[in-house]
């Protein structure tokens, strides 16, 4: 079969992207478009099919540069608590990222139930996942429910290597929606660069989002993008009343204005959430 042309819009009925026998669409997101695709014989890797999110905004050649460069330094972190990412590629003016299929979904819809303390010991791995990150330099930028994956073995953090594509100097007005910048942290908003700590804030936002149903800024405006970054830098976040206290102290630490106040890596974080989980499971059994 053909390959897309030069240009052509993925969409509805695509059969074939690259190499890859697209099965079916699984969803949108912001980025761009996810599929289901049969995995291409020269990948050389046990799963039957792969996950593969093509990038609905023009890509350059210093895009797909940095995405290869990003694919070679990704290699060599191995997390059981980072989404695989197999294959990247440019067809025309689209790029596509392949990588493991996780039927489960994510936290944000997950396919099955998740106990309390399924919610937590899932985060403390997420957090796990955002530092072996870390610890290669890399702030993943976008964490929040939609990309907390569930596996069979624990939850994975996905959209990795997405985060690169943007570039350094893009601002958060350029790249946000609404619904997403309640994972921002106030010193992103002002425009200081991705860290650990920004990553930080996103996983105590992440962890107060699954737990409590609520967002951390109840009060955001979704009118325009404008009003919400500056009610982020004006409000505090509200911590859900559905909270125990171990889990608020958590995430309130982890949403510190301050980033020199927030745990000091995600490891520790994800410490911190475990423990919780331990003490929730084991009060359960008493
Ligand atoms: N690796 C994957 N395996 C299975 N489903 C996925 C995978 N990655 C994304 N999806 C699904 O595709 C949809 C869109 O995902 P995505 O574009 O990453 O959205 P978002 O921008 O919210 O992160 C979501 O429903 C998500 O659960
Ligand atoms: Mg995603």
């Amino acid at each position: 079969m053909e390959g897309l042309s030069k240009n052509e819009e993925v969409g509805v009925g695509v059969q074939q992207i690259a190499d890859y026998e697209i099965v079916q669409q699984l969803g949108e997101g912001s980025g761009g478009q996810v599929w289901l695709g049969r995995t291409p014989a020269r990948l050389e890797i046990s799963d039957d099919v792969v996950a593969i999110k093509t990038l609905s905004h023009a890509a350059s050649d210093a895009d797909f540069a940095r995405l290869t460069d990003y694919l070679q330094l990704y290699a060599s972190i191995s997390s059981p608590n980072l989404v695989r990412l197999f294959d990247v590629g440019q067809q025309g003016n689209i790029i596509y990222l392949a990588g493991e299929y996780l039927p489960a979904g994510s936290l944000a819809r997950p396919s099955r139930p998740f106990s309390r303390v399924d919610v937590l010991r899932a985060m403390a791995d997420i957090s796990r996942g955002a530092h072996a990150l870390h610890e290669i330099g890399i702030a993943h930028r976008s964490i929040r429910p939609g990309n907390a994956m569930i596996g069979d073995h624990g939850a994975k953090l996905g959209d990795i290597g997405l985060s690169q594509l943007l570039s350094p100097g893009q601002t958060v007005t350029g790249t946000s929606r609404v619904s997403v910048i309640e994972y921002l942290p106030p010193e992103l908003v002002q425009g200081q660069q991705a860290s650990r700590a920004s990553d930080v804030w996103a996983l105590g936002a992440t962890l107060h989002k699954v737990l409590t149903g609520q967002p951390l800024y109840p009060g955001l405006p979704t009118e325009s993008l404008v009003s919400a970054l500056r009610h982020i830098l004006n409000e505090r976040p509200t911590m859900g009343d559905a909270l125990r206290n171990g889990e608020r102290h958590i995430i309130e630490a982890s949403v510190a204005v301050d980033p020199s106040e927030r745990p000091s890596t995600a490891e520790a974080l994800a410490i911190a959430i475990a423990t919780e989980a331990d003490r929730q499971a084991e009060k359960a059994r008493t």
